[in-house]
C-alpha cells in the first residue's frame, strides 16, 4: 500500500482531488466526479488534467477507466483533448458559482515550543521541513519571472487581500489538490497560520495586542471571531499561548482513535481542528466526525477553523480532501507554505466564508503590511508553472522514505516501540509504555538528540488520560545527517534505555 501511491506520484504530474463515491461503475463515478468538479467551478476552464496513468495511479483505478471517462467528457463537451497539450477543461464549461454561493494583558506567546538542548548533535524536533531540500533554483526562476512580468503597480503598497495572481493560483491549486471549494475573492493572503489566528481573534476592542503590523500600525478592524474556542487536547502550545494573549479562552476536546471528540462541543463559537492529520498525534478525523462537526457549526451558527498544515503529505493513499468542501460557508481553511516549502517564506492563506471576508480585510488594515508582494508573485509563478506540484511530489517521496527508514530502524532496534498515526506528514509519534516519557526524553538528550515528548503538546486543562510518547520530526535533518540521527534515537530507545519515572 505504502509503495504504490507515492511511487506513481513521483512522476512529474499534478494532483487532482476527486472522490469516487457515486454508485455504479468506477468509470461512471469518475465521470460524475469530474463533471461535478467542473460544474462547481473547482476545475476552471483551461485547467490541464493529469495524464491517464498518473490519475489512474492516484485513484487506484485502471488506466482505461480514466481514458474512457476522459473520452466520454470530451464527447460531451466538458473537456478538450489536443495533441501536445493534453486534456483540458473546455473553455465553454464555465465555472458556476452555486456550489460556493448557494449554501446557503495576557502573557506574550513564546517564540517556539520549548526545546531540549539547543546544542544537540541530532535535530529531530518537529516543525521544520528538510531545509536542505528547499527548491532554490525553482524559487529563483519564479522570482526572476515574477519580477520581469510584474506590472508597475505591483511595486506600490500591497492590497491587503493579497495579489490577485496568487489568489487565483491558490484557488485553482487548492480546488485541484485539496478539494477546496472557493474562488479568489474569498482568499486572503497572510504570513502563515499564526498570523491568521491573530487576524481572526485579535481584538482592538479589549486593548490587547490587536492586529499590529511589523511597523507598529494597528489594523483598522475589530475582532472577527470571539471565543471560547474549542481546540484539540493535544496541539501546538504556541497557538494556545497566542490565543491566550488575545484573551481567547481555549476549551480542550479529548481525542480518541477517531480524532477529536466533536460530540463534546457545546457552547463554543468556534472549533480549531487538524482534520487531515491530527497534530501531533497523527490520526485523520473520522468521516462521521467530519460530518458531525459541520452539522454542529450549522446548528450553532458557529465556525470550524481547519488547520491544513500538512494536508498534501500523505503516503499510504491519496490525501483526504479538505473538510472545507463539506460547507464553505461554515469552515475557514487556513494553510501556509511552512511545511511544503519553508517556514522562512512566511506566506499563508485563509479561505473564508463570504461573510467574513470584509471583517478580515478590515483587520488587516489599508495596505499589506506582512506578506511581501514580491514573494506573493513568486509563489504564484511557482504554482502556475507547475514547480510547486513537482516539489511537493518530490518531497512526498523524500519524507515517505524518511518515515519508512524510521519505522524499519525501530522494528529492528526497538521493536517494543509503536509508531502511531497514519503514514503522513513530517513527524511521527512513538508510543511509549506509561510513565516512561520523561526518561526517554532524557535518554535521547544523552545521545545528543533534540526532540519533544508528547506532554509538551498537551492542553493544561484537558482531563483525558495522558499518553506517553516522543514526537519525532523525521523531516528536519538534512539527508546526510539522518542516518546518524536515527542511530542515536534507536540508541536511546533500545530496551532498558527508558525506564518508568
Ligand atoms: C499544527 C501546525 N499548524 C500550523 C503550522 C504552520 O504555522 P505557520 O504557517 O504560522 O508557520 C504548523 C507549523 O508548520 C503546525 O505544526
Amino acid at each position: 500500500m505504502v509503495e504504490s501511491w507515492v511511487n506513481y506520484a513521483e512522476r512529474i504530474g499534478s494532483d487532482l482531488h476527486l472522490e469516487l463515491s457515486a454508485p455504479g461503475s468506477r468509470r461512471a463515478a469518475l465521470g460524475k466526479a469530474l463533471r461535478d468538479a467542473i460544474r462547481s467551478g473547482r476545475l476552471a476552464p483551461g485547467t490541464r488534467l493529469p495524464p491517464y496513468r498518473s490519475l489512474a495511479a492516484d485513484l487506484g483505478v485502471a488506466r482505461n477507466t480514466v481514458a474512457d471517462a476522459y473520452a466520454e467528457l470530451v464527447a460531451e463537451g466538458w473537456l478538450t483533448a489536443r495533441q501536445g497539450s493534453g486534456t483540458r477543461v473546455a473553455e465553454r464549461a464555465l465555472p458556476l458559482h452555486p456550489a460556493v454561493t448557494a449554501q446557503a494583558s495576557a502573557p506574550r506567546p513564546r517564540a517556539r515550543a520549548p526545546r531540549h538542548d539547543r546544542s544537540a548533535r541530532h535535530d529531530l524536533r518537529q516543525g521544520t521541513p528538510d531545509a536542505s531540500a528547499f527548491p532554490r533554483s525553482a524559487w529563483l526562476a519564479s522570482y526572476r519571472r515574477a519580477l520581469h512580468q510584474a506590472p508597475n503597480e505591483a511595486f506600490g503598497p500591497g492590497d491587503p487581500a493579497g495579489r490577485p495572481e496568487l489568489r487565483a493560483a491558490l484557488a485553482a491549486y487548492l480546488a485541484r489538490a485539496r478539494g477546496v471549494r472557493t474562488e479568489p475573492n474569498r482568499i486572503v493572503i497572510c504570513s502563515g497560520f499564526a498570523h491568521a489566528l491573530r487576524l481572526l481573534f485579535g481584538g482592538g476592542s479589549r486593548g490587547v495586542t490587536g492586529n499590529v503590523d511589523r511597523a507598529g500600525n494597528r489594523g483598522g478592524g475589530g475582532q472577527v471571531l470571539r471565543g471560547p474556542l474549542a481546540v484539540e487536547a493535544y496541539g501546538l502550545p504556541f497557538q494556545r499561548e497566542l490565543l491566550a494573549a488575545e484573551g481567547v479562552r481555549t476549551v480542550p476536546l479529548p481525542l480518541d482513535e477517531h480524532g477529536a471528540r466533536v460530540d463534546r462541543l457545546a457552547r463554543e463559537r468556534a472549533v480549531l481542528l487538524t482534520p487531515a492529520h491530527q497534530f501531533p498525534t497523527g490520526g485523520p478525523l473520522h468521516a462521521e466526525r467530519r460530518a458531525a462537526v459541520v452539522d454542529w457549526a450549522r446548528a450553532r451558527g458557529a465556525v470550524v477553523l481547519e488547520d491544513d498544515y500538512d494536508g498534501e503529505f500523505r503516503y499510504d493513499r491519496k490525501p483526504v480532501g479538505a473538510l472545507q468542501s463539506l460547507d464553505p460557508e461554515r469552515v475557514i481553511l487556513i494553510g501556509s507554505v511552512s511545511k511544503s516549502l519553508s517556514p522562512a517564506v512566511r506566506l499563508g492563506w485563509m479561505v473564508l466564508p463570504e461573510r467574513y471576508v470584509g471583517d478580515v480585510l478590515a483587520a488587516k488594515g489599508d495596505r499589506e503590511a506582512w506578506a511581501s508582494v514580491l514573494d506573493q508573485l513568486a509563489l504564484a509563478d511557482l504554482i502556475v508553472s507547475g514547480s510547486y506540484d513537482r516539489h511537493v511530489r518530490r518531497m512526498r517521496q523524500h519524507y515517505r522514505s524518511r518515515r519508512d527508514r524510521l519505522v524499519a530502524a525501530l522494528a529492528e532496534r526497538a521493536p517494543h516501540i509503536e509508531v502511531s498515526g497514519v503514514a503522513a506528514g513530517l513527524h511521527a509519534v512513538l508510543r511509549l509504555p506509561p510513565g516512561t516519557e520523561p526518561s526517554a526524553v532524557e535518554a535521547a538528550v544523552r545521545q545528543g538528540v533534540a526532540l519533544d515528548g508528547l506532554a509538551e503538546f498537551r492542553h493544561p486543562e484537558t482531563d483525558m488520560p495522558s499518553d506517553d510518547g516522543l514526537v519525532v520530526g523525521y523531516a528536519t535533518p538534512p539527508e546526510h545527517a539522518y542516518g546518524a540521527a536515527l542511530e542515536a534515537l534507536c540508541g536511546a530507545l533500545t530496551p532498558g534505555g527508558t525506564r518508568e519515572s
